[in-house]
């Protein structure tokens, strides 16, 4: 085993051993393949960033790249510029005139496609509409809708009247969805009567009804409902005077509207993160650096080429669905794929049967995910020609070793190169990652910085933590898409991402460690990191060792406390299907972390369950399994994606301890 002699921020502990370097043809025809660029990009990385703008159409270049008055940067100082132009009306002076932007498909089976130019047009028609509403550049608009082109269309529009949007994702709750227009004091909302999913409608509008309910959202002038799922209009309650029909306002909206010339600094959008408790969060980010990097990160890690189908599975109500269905892919020219519905809908295959269908080449999605196909079973991509993929890419939280290796041999077919990325709402794009032509890959490492990005791992004091180590992940330059501040609260975002290392540099809120290559590893949550008997151990690690095991699927670890060790390790195991959850296997799991990590990982529970607590966007919310554990009563549960998960675990740890 490893044996950690001294008190470290965090134990490095498992030992991964395989490494897949590219395939020399992927790097012949690779977007980046000069190695150079990461020692280029280091020693100027202003320049490096600024060769990336000049890519994009600027209305006015701009005077100083970046100007650093910590913790607040600005990019590209000076120079003016629009979204909308560059993902659209920039590509219409190109034979991507007629190419497919996105292909969308909803959950019952209907199909779009639009064009380059469909897009422009319905953007420039829709942005005539908020017009007409009154909208004007820096108003605020709250979009909450499905999975469908009209929420790119809303996005875009809003970009193309400089009006700041807030994506609000549309499983979240009207109490949800209140707060997060009030807080952004939007003056539309845009929505519509409701989405597709697992066969049912979300009725959208109606949770926008309950959220507005007795002037509860004064700013709120108008209400725009697209109709997605009635074939009767009259189905869905309008209010006179503030609800409108989409359709019924293009008929009186101008056709053309020019793109706004916006300041590089001028806010793009606001995206509410939860975290764990508290206030929800506004990140703004602001337009031109944020395009840079999104445009830049889509090039060289997905290696965009214009022949890909590409399909990121996000929702347009994360970040990752702004940055990577969005504003990267289409300012690269990019056929886009849009999936309305769950992917086990109306079977376990429906992602393998649209990697099929559409010839995906590349595909992004979560651990989550993954896990879950993992558990699900082979035969269900088995059943698919998968043979246009070229390259996955994964991204939301730590990808275990054996969830990688399954991606990589039962998705990718053991040829596609896998990225893993590292980044969050507030960084806005990649910034921990592979170059997928020139850097050798590991099994659950995130491998290095995206060049001009200078991340460290460092220890309590802030010292950088020698190779072999593990700490806080922190970054110690600022990069063109970070967030500028949180929307109306410059305190709250001094204090939560500035305050722990005296703003010496950004904290990101995870632990990492570094390996003798100079590899990251990310290592979860630091509010997570369990101190069992002295030593820092990360949840990631134990559940790696964990998931290692070939008849686990899911698993999540939290530290309970204990009198003599301080916490002992509880683990929450979901297995393959077919495998039984028996007193047996559960020792000979704890035996199988032991061998793998050490005797001081050794779980002291396990608690076999079909199902984790997640958020809704797919995280495990490990808190509540410390609630769990610890016999209390169970903190906030109103961001979890079910509530019933954690009451019925809660049920059964209890009864097991009894
Ligand atoms: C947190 C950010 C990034 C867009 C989606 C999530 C975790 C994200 C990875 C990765 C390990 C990851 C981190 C991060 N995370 N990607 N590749 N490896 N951890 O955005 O909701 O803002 O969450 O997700 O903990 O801080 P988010």
């Amino acid at each position: 085993m490893a044996s950690p002699t001294e008190s470290t921020a965090i134990e490095a502990l498992l030992h991964e051993e395989r490494v897949f370097p590219p395939d020399p043809a992927f790097t012949r025809n690779a977007n980046v393949n000069d190695p150079g660029v990461y020692e280029r990009a280091q020693s100027d990385p202003e320049a490096f960033w600024a060769d990336w703008a000049r890519q994009l159409d600027w209305i006015k270049p701009w005077d100083t790249v970046c100007t650093w008055d910590p913790p607040h940067a600005q990019w590209f100082v000076g120079g003016q510029i629009n979204v909308s132009a560059n993902c659209l009306d920039r590509h219409l002076k190109t034979a991507r005139r007629n190419k497919a932007a996105i292909i969308f498909e909803g959950e019952p089976g209907d199909t779009r496609v639009l064009t380059y130019h469909d897009l422009w047009r319905e953007v420039n028609r829709f942005a005539g509409v908020l017009k007409n509403l009154g909208v004007n550049k820096g108003d605020r608009v709250t979009i909450y809708l499905p999975m469908i082109p009209e929420a790119a269309v809303a996005m875009l529009a809003c970009t193309r009247i400089g009006a700041p949007h807030s994506v609000v994702f549309g499983g979240f709750s009207a109490d949800s969805l209140r707060e997060r227009i009030n807080d952004s004091q939007s003056k539309v909302l845009i929505t519509s009567d409701g989405g597709f999913r697992r066969g049912n409608v979300v009725p959208l509008k109606a949770a926008c009804d309950a959220a507005l309910d007795g002037g509860a959202c004064p700013s709120i002038e108008s209400v725009i409902v697209f109709n997605r799922t009635t074939t009767d209009e009259s189905q869905t309650p309008m209010q006179a005077g503030r609800d409108h029909w989409w359709h019924r306002l293009l008929e009186d909206a101008p056709r053309l509207v020019e793109p706004e010339p916006m300041d590089s600094e001028d806010p793009l959008y606001i995206l509410y993160t939860s975290g764990s408790t508290g206030k929800p969060k506004g990140i703004l980010h602001t337009t031109g650096g944020y395009l840079t990097q999104v445009h830049a990160t889509t090039k060289c890690v997905f290696d965009l080429k214009d022949e890909d189908v590409y399909w990121c599975t996000a929702d347009v109500g994360w970040v990752t669905g702004h940055s990577y269905v969005v504003y990267g892919p289409l300012a690269a020219g990019a056929t886009v794929l849009m999936y309305e519905g769950a992917p086990d809908f109306p079977a376990r295959d429906r992602f393998w049967a649209l990697v099929e269908k559409y010839g995906v080449t590349i595909l992004y999605t979560a651990p989550t995910a993954i896990r879950a196909f993992m558990k699900w079973g082979t035969e269900h991509p088995d059943k698919h020609d998968m043979t246009s993929l070229r390259l996955l890419g994964s991204v939301g939280e730590p990808i275990n070793p054996e969830a990688w290796m399954w991606y990589h041999e039962h998705i990718g077919g053991g040829r596609c190169p896998v990225v893993d990325t590292w980044w969050q709402t507030e960084t806005g794009a990649i910034m921990i990652t592979p170059l997928p032509g020139l850097v050798a890959t590991k099994p659950g490492s995130a491998t290095r910085p995206f060049p001009g990005i200078e991340a460290d791992v460092v220890d309590e004091q802030g010292n950088s933590v020698p190779p072999g180590g593990g700490g806080f992940l922190v970054l110690r330059r600022p990069w063109p898409s970070m967030l500028r501040t949180l929307w109306g609260d410059d305190a709250r975002y001094r204090q939560v991402y500035w305050s722990r290392f005296d703003g010496r540099f950004y904290f990101a809120g995870d632990g990492a460690k570094r390996d003798e290559d100079g590899y990251f590893w990310l290592l979860g949550r630091v509010d997570d990191v369990m101190l069992v008997a002295g030593h820092n151990i990360s949840t990631m690690e134990v559940e790696s060792a964990l998931v290692d095991h070939p008849s686990v699927a899911e698993a999540a670890v939290i530290g309970r406390t204990h009198e003599i060790k301080g916490q002992a390790i509880a683990a929450f195991v979901t297995v393959k299907d077919g495998t039984g959850a028996t007193p047996e296997f559960a020792a000979e799991l704890k035996e199988h972390v032991s061998k793998k990590l050490g005797a001081i990982c050794r779980p002291d529970d396990i608690l076999f369950s079909a199902e984790l607590p997640k958020t809704r966007s797919g995280k495990i919310m490990r808190r509540l399994l410390r609630d769990i554990a610890e016999g209390r009563a169970l903190g906030d549960t109103t961001t979890l994606a079910d509530p019933n998960v954690v009451s019925s675990l809660k049920d059964r740890y209890e009864s097991q301890e009894g």
